[in-house]
């Protein structure tokens, strides 16, 4: 059996040069034309831990070029697995799981890192990942990747802010189990559908979240020989198999980077299209966009043409796990809804603290009150630009959206954010004719002029 594995700590994060570096965005502009839609960043994260249940080389294809997938790289590879990313392709091989520590200051910033006990603990029989600890959106709780691990025959200590499971028994293999998830986790389904395609027996998971990144995690493990039916539905039954086979796999395209698109064609009143998408990957989203008057038109089987509305009527939105609406776009629809006709109600279910946006967008000339996970958006006929700072990930491509529509310039510093998980943005925006520039710093940002 190979030696434990070990991550640790340290909670500082650097100043990065997108910390201080801005957008410029000048409003008003009409978009058209073509984009073309990035891997999915949920998917690719995760997909690449699951490449540590396999000790063959494992090519993923389509991966986007994404400060969260560069952090993953850095973390697999300082355990002592090989990986490289050349352009939308990464390789790995995990033969070997060396025990060399990740640097805990990468591992703090990802919190798609903590899947990794479960490929780790499933290959090693051991495993000891830093708590992911809470994030701008939320407390985001472990308890129920625990619960599973713990079902499966770990033993698990959370101890200095580590979480340490080992696999008791002789063999230390995993053992399959029953396990019912109060709560349709994405991240918890992840982590224990990949640890139990190893394990011994099967183990039916039960309440399973049913996100398309959950079903291409699946597929990918299926295409590297595992055994798991009913991804994509709340029951999932995977039987463990001894070990997995080399692949070469490409990942699904990013419904929600396509989904940030769409609404900033609606609010800009742009006909554009995009494409590839999955079509039932946007279900919700498009259906809200149509209540909202904006029409959209399948121009092949994986492109879409929006049609937009002269203008936006108001309605309602209520986030919740797949396929209901994602809480991933919330912050986008709340954007496009403060320049409806009306008065419309979101409300935040799925994560806890996840209405930061609204004060920037305030800022902006929104009219929004926020109460408990209600947001109250009363339409506005316009929004002015300002100076807005971005709080976490989908709220600085909802101040991007907000920018485009606004009047006048629109300055969005906190770019951290952005470039976790939006590949090549502003190119992708400036194509479809928005007059958008990224600045190394406030004081370009404030000189420059795009009027012209
Ligand atoms: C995934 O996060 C995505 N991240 C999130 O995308 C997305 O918002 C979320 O799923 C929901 O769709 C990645 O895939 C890397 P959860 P995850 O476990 O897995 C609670 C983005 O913008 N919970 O389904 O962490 C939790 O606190 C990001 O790209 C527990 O209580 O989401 C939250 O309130 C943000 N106990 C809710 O469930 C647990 O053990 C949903 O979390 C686990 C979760």
């Amino acid at each position: 059996m190979e030696d434990r594995l070990i991550i640790t700590s340290n909670p500082n994060k650097s100043v990065s040069e997108s910390d201080r570096s801005a957008l410029v965005i000048w409003g008003k502009s009409p978009l058209n034309g073509h984009v073309t839609i990035s891997g999915a960043k949920n998917s690719a994260l995760v997909v690449m831990t699951g490449a540590l249940l396999c000790s063959e080389d494992c090519r993923i294809r389509n991966v986007p070029s994404l400060v969260d997938v560069k952090r993953m790289c850095q973390i697999i590879s300082a355990l002592g697995v090989k990986v490289e990313q050349n352009g939308d392709v990464v390789d790995m091989n995990a033969q070997e799981i060396g025990t060399s520590q990740a640097p805990y200051d990468i591992v703090s910033q990802l919190r798609a890192s903590f899947f990794l006990i479960g490929p780790i603990l499933a290959r090693l029989g051991e495993a000891r990942v830093p708590m992911p600890g809470g994030c701008a959106i939320g407390a985001r709780p472990i308890e129920l990747h625990v619960m599973g691990l713990q079902k499966m025959g770990a033993d698990v200590q959370l101890a200095h802010g580590m979480v340490h499971a080992r696999v008791k028994g002789s063999n230390r293999r995993l053992q399959g189990a029953r396990i019912y998830f109060d709560y349709p986790s994405v991240g918890a389904t992840e982590t224990l559908m990949m640890a139990a395609t190893l394990a011994e027996g099967e183990t039916i998971l039960e309440n399973a979240a049913q996100e398309p990144e959950v079903i291409d995690l699946a597929n990918f493990c299926i295409a590297m020989g595992a055994k798991i039916t009913g991804a994509g539905t709340n029951t999932i039954t995977i039987s463990g198999v001894p070990s997995l086979h080399r692949v070469d796999y490409s990942i699904i395209p990013d419904r929600i980077e396509a989904g940030s698109f769409l609404v900033a064609g609606a609010i800009t009143h742009s006909e554009i299209s995009l494409s590839p998408i999955v079509p039932d990957h946007l279900t919700a989203v498009l259906a809200k966009l149509r209540e909202v008057g904006t029409q959209t038109i399948w121009e092949a089987p994986d492109t879409l043409r929006i049609i937009p509305a002269n203008t936006i009527k108001p309605t309602d939105i209520e986030t919740l796990p797949y396929p209901g609406f994602p809480t991933d776009m919330q912050a986008q629809f709340m954007a496009l809804l403060s320049l409806s006709e009306g008065n419309s109600v979101i409300t935040e279910t799925v994560f806890e603290n996840r209405l930061r946006h609204v004060a920037e967008l305030q800022r902006m000339g929104a009219n929004i009150r926020v109460k408990g996970n209600n947001a109250i958006v009363t339409g506005v006929p316009f929004l002015t630009g300002a100076k807005v700072l971005a709080t976490d990930l989908r709220a600085s491509a909802a101040l991007v959206i907000a920018g485009l529509a606004a009047e006048g310039k629109t300055i969005i510093q906190g770019l951290h954010h952005l470039d976790r998980g939006y590949e090549k943005l502003e190119p992708k925006l400036q194509k479809l004719g928005a007059r958008i520039q990224r600045v190394q710093n406030e004081a370009e940002a404030e000189a420059l002029n795009l009027t012209v």
